[in-house]
């Protein structure tokens, strides 16, 4: 029985193969359960699994736009070109207890940091992609790697998915129908062009593309015009991360359902249960972060506005944080 409590050196003494990561004043450890984070201060744990799959977004996405929370407490905000990494800066009692820790890299350093533990640390069997259901365990000790799962490149058509030289449509062998997905048609639109627009006139099943995605909580572009993108992802389980917003964005429902968690992004205060069924459309506020539970697999369209002036237009009130008025 230890009376001494653990520390990054005990961890990694604990001989189950992984290797501490460190950048700043954050130290990185896990064991057969946990990530532990040490910093000047304290400590935070967050259960591997939880973790593994928040850590996969953050890098797979770039820090994505505005704050990726890992929980309530951990996190990164993307100044698209340095990133904060933060300890309870958007949690109402660390801040008010001046608890919180925040140190800004530039994004490369720790991007490689951040890719150099998930290579170590996400084990054979285990993908951080998919849903639960479909992959093995994280726990436990070190048991080789699985860069093919986490080295994947998240798709950008650059116009439109199934055009000349863009992102190819999706086959039967290489991606099999999901199993949630049975049901949906897998036919294909008519295309019926005036002579000399052939190549300007376009349409593809996007039911049968995105049915066969085989990770989850992953956007991938799917059409783009200028700085509009439409994101189509297949959702089922947690979204990992809790996504602080600097800019709207809109959710289009496609399939069966998602429940949100809405909550103000600086305090963590919850604002709004949002329940969407298929065909159902919402805007997500600048001011707010939201997580997103799919109990059956689902179909969700992001539609992200790419702006780079947009994060300081909210943070200005230039624009207001939401995007109608009724
Ligand atoms: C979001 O943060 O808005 C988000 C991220 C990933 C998804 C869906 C929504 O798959
Ligand atoms: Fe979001």
């Amino acid at each position: 029985m230890s009376t001494v409590a653990s520390t990054p050196q005990t961890l990694t003494d604990k001989g189950l193969g992984y290797k501490t990561h460190t950048i700043g004043g954050f130290t990185f450890a896990r064991d057969e359960y946990f990530a532990h984070i040490f910093y000047p201060g304290g400590r935070h744990i967050v259960p591997i699994d939880a973790f593994l799959r928040s850590l996969m977004r953050d890098v797979a996405w770039g820090f994505f736009y505005g704050t990726v929370n890992f929980d309530n407490i951990f996190g990164t905000v993307n100044h698209y070109g340095t990133v904060e990494m933060f300890i309870g800066l958007f949690n109402e009692a660390y801040r008010s207890g001046n608890r919180h820790h925040v140190e800004t890299f530039e994004s490369k350093d720790l991007k490689k940091v951040f890719e150099e533990m998930l290579d170590d640390w996400v084990h054979e069997g285990f993908d951080p992609f998919a849903a639960p259901a479909e992959t093995g365990t994280p726990f436990g000790a070190k048991k080789g790697s699985n860069r093919k799962a986490i080295t994947r490149q998240r798709l950008v058509a650059n116009r439109m998915v199934g055009l000349a030289g863009d992102l190819a449509y999706r086959d039967e062998k290489q991606f099999p129908l999901n199993r949630s997905f049975q049901d949906i048609p897998t036919d294909k639109p008519e295309i019926h062009a005036e002579p000399g627009f052939e190549k300007d006139v376009h349409a593809y099943n996007f039911f049968n593309y995105v049915a066969r995605s085989d990770v989850t909580w992953n956007p991938s572009v799917v059409s783009c015009v200028k700085d509009s993108q439409f994101c189509a992802t297949t959702e089922e389980h947690i979204l990992p991360i809790i996504h602080g917003n600097d800019r709207v964005e809109w959710f289009i429902q496609a399939t069966d359902e998602i429940i949100w968690d809405v909550d103000d992004r600086a305090t963590g205060k919850p604002r709004a249960k949002v329940v969407m069924k298929a065909g159902d459309v919402a805007a997500m506020p600048a001011d707010i972060r939201h997580r997103g539970y799919s109990p059956k697999r689902s179909i969700l369209i992001v539609w992200e506005n790419n702006d780079a002036t947009l994060p300081q237009q909210y943070a200005s009130g230039k624009l207001t944080p939401y995007p109608v008025e009724f």
